[in-house]
């Protein structure tokens, strides 16, 4: 485990005590391993599993089996929990406290000498662009300087790994902007970033590592270029080849007729497809061109999400 930056090991969690009705896990059995250097996404619809997740790795919940470690140790660690930065999910403040003292606080917590203490707060103010509501109660802010001020608490004390619980909800555009500058910055000081995120665009563009998780299971889950780029494949058939096109044409995703006449097809990488291009181009070798198509995340994530639930 001193080799991942997050492990767990057949994590379970069931809320609730567990009488003669046995209520559904809200986890079922997740075996995780994220290597340091990580930007990782964790993904899902509602209710899938993702908080429960984070609670657990955070040690703020029980696991009903199994087991979970954030950098080597054991996620119950208390002395650990001062180089983890962690944003829960919609997360309230005292609304009496102005930023600066709630952020003062969280710094005698994170035991950051008295010394640093306010050099650093004026630089996270800074950096979450709250310095001029340093001194305004918490009670004021709106959805999105809240989750500012969420952040900025979270990368107080320069954590070798960062948890956000939905870091993105209620932001701007320029506030996401900001926060995937962050996320960025952070990673090039060296931080590893484990966050879950429904908007799968910005998950696509941050992130290095998904994962996908359905009712408690782990879907799918892996390196973001492995995962989009082995999915499909992009077919051009050239002028002329409208036997190979009208036996294609029923299997592709998506179909464009090209201006000179041929056909661009995208496929899913599909066996049977392969076999039947194969063979066409052992005998007509200039009848095609064929490239690697990579899917969307979006587009990925609905695929994987749609065949789950017609299987549950
Ligand atoms: N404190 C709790 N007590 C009982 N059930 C809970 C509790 N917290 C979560 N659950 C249940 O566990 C399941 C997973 O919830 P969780 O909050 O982990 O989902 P999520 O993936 O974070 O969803 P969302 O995208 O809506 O934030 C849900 O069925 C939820 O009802
Ligand atoms: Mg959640």
């Amino acid at each position: 485990m001193e080799d991942f930056v997050i492990k767990t090991e057949n994590l379970s969690k069931v809320y609730g005590r567990l009488f003669w009705k046995k209520k559904e896990p809200s986890l079922k059995g997740l075996n995780l391993e994220i290597p340091y250097g990580t930007v990782f996404g964790f993904l899902g619809p509602n209710g899938a599993g993702k908080t429960t997740t984070i609670r657990l790795l955070m040690g703020l919940i029980k696991p009903t089996t199994g087991q979970a470690w954030v950098l080597g140790k054991p996620a119950d660690d208390v002395k650990v929990k001062l180089r983890i930065g962690y944003l829960p999910d919609g997360p309230t403040f005292s609304p009496y406290l102005k930023a600066y003292e709630f952020l003062n606080i969280c710094a005698k917590l994170l035991q950051i000498p008295s010394s640093q203490r306010r050099k650093r707060i004026e630089e996270v103010l800074e950096t979450v662009k709250m310095s001029e509501h340093a001194n305004s109660k918490l009670g004021g802010f709106s959805r999105g300087m809240t989750q500012r001020i969420g952040i900025a608490q979270a990368i107080l004390n320069k954590p070798d790994v960062l948890i956000l619980d939905e870091p993105l909800v209620g932001l701007d555009p320029h506030g996401r902007q900001e926060l995937k500058d962050i996320v960025a910055e952070q990673r090039k000081a060296g931080t590893n970033v484990f966050f879950c995120s429904h908007i799968l665009s910005d998950v696509e563009r941050i992130c290095d590592s998904v994962g996908i998780l359905f009712k408690g299971d782990l879907l799918r889950c892996g390196k973001l270029d492995e995962l989009l780029g082995a999915t499909g494949m992009r077919i051009t058939v050239n002028v002329g080849n409208d036997e190979l096109t009208q036996k294609l044409l029923p299997q592709a995703n998506s179909s464009v007729r090209l201006a000179d006449g041929g056909w661009e097809l995208i496929f899913n990488n599909n066996d049977e497809v392969k076999a039947m291009v194969d063979d066409y181009v052992a005998k007509k070798p200039d009848s095609m061109m064929i490239t690697p198509s990579r899917e969307s995340l979006e587009d990925y994530f609905f695929r994987n999400i749609a065949v789950a639930e017609q299987q549950s």
